[in-house]
């Protein structure tokens, strides 16, 4: 993204209002300083979702989603910083200074702009013409296959018309030339006969990119014939490999996974059956670019391709393409119907709904399937299966992991787990499976050292929330950062993430006498420590105490973040290090002076 300054984003900050903003997407109430809504990141009946007017920031108690006017678009709309930024300068009417591009940059984007100007065009008049009495067949056709009128909308249906160079003539007249149509994908030219549309006498399909811009088409024959559908090739505006079916819907669904489906039929009712969640690979097999561009909107897709041998097989093949960039997946079985679409017209959503939750989970799937490649009633046969099953086992590489699989395959094909467990160590070992042959000492140990495990959790836990506690007091108090900063300085915060916020919010203090948490958020780009942050200036305070526990409470806090200040600078001080050891000495004095002291908000 184009960089701006520090200035030009904190102006473009200052001059949306978080509260405003916010509330064009969702409902609030105001209770206090503090407004409330739904929030608009999980699925809630009661409002946890907050907006501080004062901090310009928001902060879910649910789901801990948060962060400041730029975190929320980012969030709601899938906006990169650079987008977000774009657009409330837009909203708030500030110029961003214009960013130097080449020549060729220029004209790549002034391309790109006239493609999408071109399928938007086509899109529209294919809109147009299946409304006209030339597309009654169309209408018909969509009506046939049980789309309202309003799912027809929606996704900017149309009809490609009989004539071969309708569109052509269209665009033409629009002021189009013969070389960008070319590169359209939506004509051809040829030298002696002119001008021919790709698509004709078809029902359209528009595909949209995640901002809803046209970047090609999918188009059906209206009855038998071949081939079935007709894609836009590749073109500048419209890599396959990159873009998903639905998405642009789906982005902002609230519901925990992604469902991806196969076909355009599919997508369309399942959304019509109020899954916006769905999405589908464009007539292509699903690649890694794919599984990248979901991994930004979730962790968990439910495969629902057909369920024929074909469809199992894309499901095989999709996978591993998933698991590789660290998403689950379930598969969702339709039988006895052979696609979502099938299925929802014959059963209904709440069938549907009943099979989503009874997706299996992928790996037992993937078991299932090979298990059909051998006759369990033949013992050679069988022993065969499960050595199969043992080396797929050796995949997973933790052993927690690996102990539930073996336990979940053990129960299913009535096998001892300590009989699968054993053969899963020997493949291990041939393999060099670190941790898995020695599977069983481990888990005789397991007991005692999980206990300190947690208990060390725990504790690091304690010192994180102490931490936070004393960030969201001490931009919630403004006098406090005079009477506490002999005491305690950024240093003193351990966490990582901690620390640059704590240097960050000094200098605002020791600069100006007051704090901007919401100018801290912006000084991070990505999504995630965005939220974060959210959650340091969001600590829950307990509201019921009384100003003497209050102080209290405040002065525990700092002697603790000081204590494991200290002893964490203990243990890394090198021997030779005499300036940290002067550094300790001193904190230690200053520790011992501050448990004397009373210090009050
Ligand atoms: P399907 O054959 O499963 O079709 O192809 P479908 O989506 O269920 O469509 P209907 O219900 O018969 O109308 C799945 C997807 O594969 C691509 C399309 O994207 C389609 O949606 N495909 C299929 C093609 O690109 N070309 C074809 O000829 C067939
Ligand atoms: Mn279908």
């Amino acid at each position: 993204m184009p960089l701006y300054s520090e200035d030009i984003i904190e102006e473009v900050r200052s001059r949306n209002d978080i509260v405003d903003v916010i509330s064009q997407y969702v409902r609030l109430t105001r209770k206090g300083s503090t407004y409330f809504g739904l929030c608009p990141f999980h699925n809630e009946k009661t409002g946890s979702f907050s907006v501080s007017p004062n901090k310009q920031m928001y902060y879910c108690f649910g789901c801990h989603a948060g962060g400041n006017v730029f975190t929320f678009l980012m969030q709601y709309e899938n906006f990169t910083f650079g987008e977000a930024l774009e657009a409330l300068a837009e909203r708030a009417g500030v110029a961003l200074p214009k960013q130097e591009y080449s020549a060729t940059q220029r004209m790549e984007a002034d391309k790109r702009a006239r493609l999408l100007e071109i399928n938007k065009e086509a899109a529209k008049y294919f809109f147009m013409l299946l409304r006209s009495e030339r597309g009654k067949r169309a209408m018909e056709y969509f009506k046939k296959r049980e789309l309202s009128d309003e799912t027809i909308k929606k996704f900017g249906l149309g009809y490609s018309d009989q004539y071969s160079d309708d569109l052509y003539r269209y665009l033409r007249n629009k002021g189009y030339e013969d070389e960008i149509l070319k590169e359209s994908g939506l004509v051809t030219i040829d030298e002696r006969r002119g001008g021919h549309d790709k698509f004709w006498n078809r029902a359209m399909f528009p595909i949209m990119d995640v901002h809803n811009k046209v970047i090609g088409f999918g188009g059906r024959v209206m009855g038998d014939g071949e081939p079935k559908y007709l894609n836009s090739p590749e073109t500048k505006i419209f890599d396959k490999s990159r873009n998903l079916y639905g998405l642009n819907f789906a982005r902002t669904t609230k519901k925990p996974q992604l469902l991806l489906c196969e076909g355009y039929m599919d997508v369309i009712a399942l959304h019509q059956a109020g899954f916006d969640n769905a999405v589908a690979s464009l007539g292509t097999a699903l690649t890694s670019g794919h599984a990248n561009l979901l991994k930004r909107y979730t962790k968990d897709v439910y495969l629902t391709y057909d369920s024929d041998g074909a469809g199992i097989k894309a499901a095989l093949r999709a996978i591993p393409i998933l698991k590789e960039v660290g998403i689950t997946t379930k598969v969702i079985n339709m039988k006895p119907y052979k696609d979502p679409d099938e299925f929802i017209k014959a059963l209904g959503a709440e069938a549907y709904q009943e099979r989503i939750d009874q997706a299996e989970n992928s790996f037992l799937f993937e078991v299932r399937i090979l298990e059909q490649e051998y006759d369990m009633h033949d013992p050679e046969s069988k022993t065969s299966f499960y050595n199969e099953v043992a080396k797929k086992l050796c995949g997973f590489s933790e052993k927690l992991a690996r102990d539930n699989y073996i336990e979940a395959v053990a129960a299913k094909y009535m096998i001892a787990a300590e009989d699968l467990r054993r053969l899963v160590n020997q493949y291990g070992l041939k393999e060099g499976l670190a941790g898995a042959a020695s599977a069983n000492s481990d888990r005789q140990q397991s007991g005692i050292r999980g206990n300190e495990k947690n208990k060390g959790r725990k504790k690091e836990d304690g010192m994180k929330q102490s931490q936070k506690l004393l960030l969201t007091w001490l931009i919630e108090n403004t006098g406090l950062f005079q009477k506490i900063k002999k005491y305690i300085t950024p240093a003193d915060f351990t966490e990582e993430i901690y620390h640059r916020v704590a240097e960050l919010l000094f200098a605002q203090y020791e600069e100006s006498g007051t704090v901007n948490p919401a100018k801290i958020v912006s000084m991070f780009e990505n999504e995630e420590e965005q939220s974060e942050i959210a959650g340091l200036f969001n600590a829950t305070i307990p509201a019921a105490m009384t100003k003497e526990d209050r102080d209290k409470a405040l002065k525990e806090t700092i002697v603790r973040i000081k204590e494991n200040s200290i002893n964490h600078r203990s243990k890394e001080l090198g021997p030779t290090d005499m300036e940290g050891l002067m550094k300790l000495v001193q904190d230690k004095k200053a520790l011992e002076e501050l448990e004397r002291m009373h210090i009050s908000m």
